[in-house]
């Protein structure tokens, strides 16, 4: 998979490109790379924002500026880039972010993330350039980045290889192997402390239960028995 985030601050990125899981992918042959449309603007003192018309508080990222700087990544026409690969905008009111989506996304060769600032996107850039809307909760942040990264940690950690142990993510809060419901409790040694004891059935060693019993607690969180 490679992934391009498109973003003013790109040095941001550099400290979550060393992060283990990333690290991993990226050692696989994944690609994680930024774009800084700045680099690209067409506009003079690299300008990439306007007030918006109508008025009110705030800068709007330009539609011109957006463009050039898709263009110059894929030399083709951003309305076209989108019929081949996925372009996201994140944006405080688009699609929320789920286990169910970053799976979608992970089974992507490619994706684009663009991040907005100050006010967000003029509206042309979503429309017209991009193929999605992800928002990573009901708040709002001050800019796309930490979104980026939020979705760029979930999708890539789905990736084989990228984490140590390969069945880590099969069976995890929200996965199909635990019908979608939150991961049952973890425990390790001591199996007391404090009078704080363990389950007696993990110590068991008896393989079936314990998977039962992880599965009841699962449904008992996701508030189903
Ligand atoms: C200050 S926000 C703009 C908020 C916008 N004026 C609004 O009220 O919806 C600047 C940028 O941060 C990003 N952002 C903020 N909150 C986000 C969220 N919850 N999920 C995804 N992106 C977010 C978006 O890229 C957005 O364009």
């Amino acid at each position: 998979m490679n992934i391009d985030v498109f973003t003013l601050f790109p040095h941001w990125f550099e400290w979550f490109r060393g992060q283990r899981h990333v690290a991993n992918a990226l050692a696989l042959g994944h690609a994680l790379e930024c774009v800084d449309p700045r680099a690209t603007t067409p506009l003079g003192a690299g300008q990439v924002d306007d007030t918006p018309f109508g008025g009110g508080a705030g800068m709007v990222l330009r539609v011109d500026v957006m463009e050039a700087a898709l263009r110059a990544r894929y030399g083709d026409d951003p309305v076209a880039v989108r019929s081949r690969r996925r372009v996201i905008a994140l944006t405080p009111g688009g699609r929320q972010l789920d286990d169910a989506l970053a799976s979608e996304l992970a089974a992507e060769p490619g994706l684009t993330l663009l991040c907005g600032r100050y006010e967000g996107f003029d509206e042309r850039i979503v429309e017209r350039f991009c193929t999605d809307e992800v928002s990573i909760g009901r708040y709002v942040l001050a800019g796309g980045e930490l979104a980026a990264m939020v979705v760029c940690d979930t999708v890539l950690r789905k990736l084989p290889g990228a984490l140590g142990h390969a069945d880590s993510a099969l069976e995890e809060s929200f996965s199909p192997a635990l019908e979608g419901a939150p991961e049952y409790p973890h425990y390790t040694r001591p199996a007391d402390w404090r009078g704080w004891t363990v389950p007696e059935i993990l110590l068991s060693g008896h393989h079936e239960k314990i998977r039962l019993w992880r599965l009841e607690q699962s449904r008992r969180r996701a508030g189903g028995t």
